[in-house]
């Protein structure tokens, strides 16, 4: 399988890093995966791996393809070895310090002309690259969580960035399965700039009592044909993940008001009440199903 990008590093193994490395190594591409926590990349492996081998069971993947990806997708010791990699996408914490610090890291074992793509959510992508000796090669590219289903994925050009790097990343988009979408590097991009309506709204029903959260989900998934509620979605995406999201699009808006975050979501971010990943957010989870309401 001919792709754009033959070896691809995934920085950042959690719910979206794995996502993505799966979705690359599916597409042919060698790839590897990093993470701080050596624990965390061998459970995406593990997780990967038992996806795979369930395709396989329904018929939806052949062995050779299963047993191939498996041989394609290995774990990285250390940031040090991926230096052949022609794209490294980054999938870590939403801290723009965090990240800067993983982009300078990164400029300084890849080679010349390979492309740093960031998964951020709300930074700019202009911020992360900033400093850089090759801001030209930084790009946003914004998957949507789960990785393999979301079939989208939103390509952001920071001031600097070579369109040339874009329509590469658009091409392995396609080549993965995905359909990229142009966004402008502006705070939020187009689904969580818009998502602030569903998400951060949402919340302020509840903290005006007008209805209750289990209430909202119901009528926007039953009646006006969401997928999930914005407090299920919310638990999807873990408030660890979302609470500042939606702080870093409030400030970047220059504190606008119709964007300002829900006291009820920082509280719960602060307790640890973080939704799926913790089987507590605003509804329960037993074995990863959904219960009753909080
Ligand atoms: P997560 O918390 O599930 O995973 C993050 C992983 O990064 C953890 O395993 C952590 O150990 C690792 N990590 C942290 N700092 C690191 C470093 N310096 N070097 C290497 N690994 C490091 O987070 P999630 O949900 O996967 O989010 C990752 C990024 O993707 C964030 O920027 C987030 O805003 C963005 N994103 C999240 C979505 C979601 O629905 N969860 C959707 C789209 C984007």
């Amino acid at each position: 399988m001919q792709t754009t990008y033959e070896t691809v590093a995934v920085v950042g193994a959690g719910a979206m890093g794995r996502g993505i490395a799966q979705i690359a190594a599916q597409a042919g591409s060698k790839v590897r995966l990093y993470d701080t926590q050596s624990a965390a990349v061998d459970k995406a492996l593990q997780d990967i791996g038992g996806q795979w081998d369930r395709l396989q069971e329904k018929g939806r993947m052949t062995p050779e393809a299963v047993q191939a990806g498996k041989a394609r997708l290995v774990a990285a010791a250390d940031l040090s070895t991926l230096s052949d990699c022609q794209l490294v996408v980054e999938a870590i914490v939403e801290r723009l310090d965090v990240k800067k610090e993983l982009f300078a890291r990164l400029e300084s074992v890849v080679g010349p002309d390979a492309v740093l793509a960031t998964n951020t959510s709300s930074l700019s992508v202009t911020a992360i690259a900033a400093g850089l000796k090759r801001p030209q090669r930084v790009a946003g590219y914004h998957f949507f969580n789960p990785v393999p289903l979301m079939k989208v994925v939103e390509v952001v050009a920071g001031l600097k960035t070579d369109p040339a790097v874009c329509e590469a990343l658009a091409a392995y988009a396609r080549e993965m399965g995905h359909t990229p979408v142009q966004a402008q590097d502006t705070p939020g991009f187009i689904v969580n700039h818009a998502g602030r309506g569903y998400g951060t709204e949402a919340l302020r029903i509840v903290s005006e009592g007008v209805a209750d959260f289990a209430t909202i989900d119901r009528i926007l998934r039953d009646q006006a044909g969401f997928k999930l509620g914005p407090f299920e979605l919310l638990d999807l995406t873990g408030l660890d993940v979302s609470h500042p999201v939606m702080e870093s699009i409030y400030r970047q808006y220059y504190d606008e008001p119709r964007y300002r975050p829900s006291a009820i979501a920082a509280q719960r971010a602060a307790g640890g009440v973080l939704g799926r990943k913790t089987a507590e957010g605003f509804y329960r989870y037993v074995e990863g199903k959904q219960q009753v309401p909080v």
